[in-house]
């Protein structure tokens, strides 16, 4: 459905120099920075598949989705989109994907949601059947029936990000590209949407690829991540897969019968600690017995094992690969 191989994109920026004289000197040497975008990027997505594509900001996703979605051209490489080649803006692609930005719009602002959705009937050709049936459906999915007819602008955030997700869905597009949907909603927002994308995934076998910088939305949608960082592919695989891969610590909360005892700190790093509650970080191959040396020096109510937070993966992943290439490991 969508292969990637070998995507390059190296953004060029040209720097003037200040005033008059920086713009006279621009005339005949013009100084420049090449910004390497994306390093040689390959992938694969099958049909139906619902991929998180992770990484630190400025590490290239929304360039490689803007590349996906025939928006920009790649410096070299290859990419094929449901068999066409995206830069090429075929209509026949166009009318078969659909890309949505969290931080732009494409609704217009004054108007009625509705107005815009019927203004994208047109330009798509969507058989009036296919686009009412449409439109009952994602809006009853999304509870926003009725607020089709208020001015976009009077809208809330959610609401506004609900009505997006309806104008980018109407032409029944079979890959569809969501970069941080979800940015800036309040969790309340952030979970409806989540839901909808989770059913809608599931019915429609829309294939869709994902960026968001809150885990929960990976972790609650996508079977597999492709985390790149600085223009690479650094792991494709199962959330699971990365932890498993990248942490060999896990959390260990012990609720003890009495106040949590001051050796505490000798048995693993003390994460947090209150009356009667510790958490420790234990390396994954000493759990048991941490474990068994506390429950037989101590009265002991509860222990609970846990792998460590995926956001807290994540964290050290990029903090790590950021310190090696400074030099600091
Ligand atoms: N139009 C452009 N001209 C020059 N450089 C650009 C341009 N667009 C992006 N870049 C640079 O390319 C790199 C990748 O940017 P990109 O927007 O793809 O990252 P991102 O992973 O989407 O980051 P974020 O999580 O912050 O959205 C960054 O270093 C960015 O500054
Ligand atoms: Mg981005």
């Amino acid at each position: 459905m969508i292969e990637v191989r070998n995507l390059w994109k190296i953004y060029r920026t040209y720097e003037k120099e200040e005033g008059l004289i920086g713009s006279l000197k621009a005339l005949f040497k013009r100084k420049y920075r090449d910004v390497e975008a994306l390093k040689g990027v390959s992938f694969t997505i099958e049909e139906g598949e619902f991929v998180g594509y992770i990484g630190p900001n400025g590490a290239g996703k929304t360039t490689t989705l803007k590349i996906l979605s025939g928006i920009l051209y790649p410096t070299k490489g290859e990419a094929k989109v449901l068999g066409f080649i995206p830069w090429e803006r075929k209509a026949e692609f166009l009318k078969q994907i659909s890309f949505v930005m969290g931080q732009k719009h494409q609704l217009w602002w004054d108007l009625p949601a509705l107005e815009s959705f019927l203004l994208n009937k047109e330009i798509y050709e969507i058989p009036s059947h296919l686009f009412y049936a449409n439109l009952e459906e994602l809006s009853s999915l999304l509870a926003v029936e009725d607020l089709l007819k208020v001015p976009v602008r009077n809208l809330s955030l959610g609401e506004r990000m609900k009505m997006e997700l309806i104008a980018s869905l109407l032409h029944s597009p079979r890959v569809l590209f969501l970069d941080e949907p979800t940015i800036g909603l309040d969790v309340v927002a952030q979970k409806e949407i989540r839901d909808f994308l989770k059913r809608f995934n599931k019915e429609h076998k829309t294939t869709i690829m994902l960026t968001s910088h809150y885990v929960r939305d990976i972790e609650a949608l996508c079977e597999r991540v492709l985390v790149l960082h600085r223009g690479e592919i650094i792991f494709e695989g199962s959330i699971k897969e990365l932890t498993r891969r990248y942490s060999d610590d896990k959390l260990l909360t012990i609720t003890f019968e009495e106040r949590v005892p001051d050796e505490i700190e000798s048995y693993g790093r003390l994460l947090s600690r209150d009356e009667g509650k510790a958490t420790l970080r234990v390396g994954r191959d000493k759990v048991a017995d941490v474990a068994r040396a506390l429950l037989e020096s101590y009265s002991v109510k509860d222990i609970v094992v846990e792998e460590i937070p995926i956001e807290d993966v994540i964290r050290e992943i990029f903090l790590s690969l950021g310190r090696e290439e400074d030099g600091e490991i």
